[in-house]
């Protein structure tokens, strides 16, 4: 193995995979893996390194997979171990690394060990591997704390014992669905360690970790000021246990690799995790709440390079993921505050003709960057979040757990459109699980494929021509203060115009790619180019 090739992560560009909406290959309008292999070709052609595949292990559903019932087997809507094993080797052969999806914050309440924990009661080994605590008050029913669950409501929930009684409550700081594990308990660190395993000897190339932050908890509970996670994020006990996974993964020829998903709110923490002996990388998800600007992405860029040069590991820039509304729509909105992925305000006019012009110039800028880029299935077409769902269709249990407060994150999660003019465009024979709007005829893969303006044909020319970058730093260059513009030795510089008025170009060698026409030799507003010199 050359050390490019044992380097592969630090400039990947990885395509994540939310399976229930890619491609469903059996007809029950829910994706699968048989619609995956069979897709193989368009994610070949596209041109990515690696593929994320969000959960897909065997699981109710209660929020899309990330409540696992059992993390040694394959859901059955989604397939068989046996044709994960294929898919992996498919994947290999056409050399396109697999990375899955490991949740080691929770589980499912249909999950063994839960269910023996509820049957077990009160004191019992069982009950150690979650949070089980009595409730507060003369009669315990309220809270053992006033943590809130990120799904809204409380973090807790109380079960009823064996004998019929109101009893003990246990923790979840998702849905309560999804009980929290105790990392205290060894049988939960062995648990994952041997999961890891198990997934590695299957040719997996590497984990994204839920929650990444979350596993550790301040065994007090103590209660916590409103916005104040410290009791249960980023405790420092977490990097005893990614030291041990990170051993795990060494010790597979040519290395597996571990990627954080970690929302904290100082980039420098999140760096501490990524020391040479931790996890390999973290997403970086500032762009999803960065308002379009030149100061603003220069800035987030400045402090994400800086705090990962210290610790030796890469950058991985994210523009959307199946958490947030996608980038088509938050970059059509006008407006400030407009851009949060929190701040989701549906009902909010979209500029959807500027969005995608956005869109298109935000694809160039992260496929620019040094270091790793993630791609969310569907941005390769140029999708924008579908706001108008019926509400009765709606399964994100953010919806429900808000009252309808916060829409949720289904809007992002509709299948893809493949082929033909009408819904379901290809994705499967069946009925999707979310329904697609027609106008996204224009955007199928196969509408776009041939068409050199598309979306599609931008991210495989970027693709293409992006190794070219290879791994040299960053260094900006001062235009103006709409501008962000940077230089990459040899010869690769990267400009985008923020601003209203047309910049003419520097002298260069060779346009290499546009993200929209020149106005006269121009780099009109909302566009992006890279220039070769
Ligand atoms: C982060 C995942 O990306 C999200 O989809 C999920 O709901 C939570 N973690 C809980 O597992």
């Amino acid at each position: 193995m050359t050390v490019s090739e044992a380097d592969w992560w630090r400039s990947a560009a990885i395509y994540q995979v939310y399976l229930r909406s890619f491609a469903d290959g059996n007809g029950d309008g829910v994706g699968d893996l048989s619609g995956v292999r069979s897709r193989l070709g368009h994610l070949a052609h596209l041109g990515v390194d690696a593929l994320w595949f969000t959960p897909w292990y065997p699981s109710p559903m209660d929020d899309g997979g990330y409540d696992v019932a059992d993390y040694r087997d394959i859901e059955p809507v989604f397939g068989t171990l046996a044709e994960a094993g294929h898919l992996i080797a498919e994947a290999h052969e056409r050399g396109i690394r697999v990375l899955i999806d490991v949740v080691p914050n929770h589980c499912s309440d249909t999950h063994r060990w839960f269910r023996d924990a509820l049957a077990a009661g009160p004191g019992s080994p069982e009950r150690q591997r979650f949070w089980f605590r009595p409730g507060r008050g003369p009669d315990g029913d309220e809270p053992p704390n006033n943590w809130p669950s990120r799904f809204g409501g409380s973090a807790w929930t109380r079960v009823t014992e064996a004998d019929g009684r109101p009893g003990e409550w246990y923790l979840h700081l998702y849905g309560a669905h999804q009980p929290d594990f105790n990392w205290d308990s060894t049988d939960v660190r062995t648990e994952f360690e041997d999961v890891l395993r198990f997934w590695f000897d299957r040719g997996v190339d590497g984990v994204r970790i839920d929650v990444a932050d979350g596993l550790v908890k301040d065994p007090a509970l103590p209660d916590t000021a409103p916005g104040d996670e410290t009791p249960y994020s980023d405790q420092e006990a977490l990097h005893d246990i990614y030291r041990s996974w990170r051993k795990i993964a060494d010790s597979y020829p040519g290395g597996k690799i571990l990627v954080g998903e970690m929302w904290l709110p100082d980039m420098t923490r999140v760096a501490r995790h990524l020391r040479s002996d931790e996890l390999h990388s973290a997403f970086t998800f500032d762009f999803l709440v960065c308002p379009w600007t030149a100061g603003r992405f220069r800035e987030i860029v400045t402090r994400t390079l800086r705090s990962h040069e210290e610790v030796g590991a890469p950058a991985a820039w994210v523009l959307s993921n199946h958490d947030v509304t996608r980038h088509v729509t938050r970059y059509g909105r006008s407006g400030e505050t407009g851009f949060s992925f929190a701040d989701r305000r549906h009902g909010t006019p979209v500029d959807r003709l500027l969005g995608t012009r956005r869109a298109r110039a935000a694809a160039l800028l992260t496929l620019a960057l040094p270091g790793v880029v993630y791609l969310y299935q569907g941005e390769e077409l140029g999708l924008w979040e579908i706001e108008d769902l019926p509400d009765e269709l709606r399964q994100d249990p953010v919806f429900t757990r808000t009252a309808g407060a916060d829409p949720g994150r289904d809007g992002c999660r509709v299948p893809l459109p493949w082929s033909g003019s009408a819904p379901p465009f290809g994705f499967g024979t069946g009925t999707p699980w979310l329904p697609q709007p027609a106008s996204w005829a224009d955007l199928s893969a196969e509408a776009q494929a041939d068409d050199p303006d598309s979306m599609l044909t931008l991210y495989r020319t970027g693709l293409r021509l992006r190794p070219g970058l290879g791994a040299a730093a960053l260094t900006w260059l001062d235009f103006a203060p709409d501008i962000l513009a940077f230089r990459r030795e040899p010869e690769f510089t990267f400009i985008l115009n923020f601003g209203a008025v047309p910049l003419p170009l520097p002298a260069h060698e060779e346009l290499l790619l546009a993200s929209a026409p020149l106005a006269d030799g121009r780099l009109p507003s909302d566009t992006a180019v890279w220039l070769r010199g």
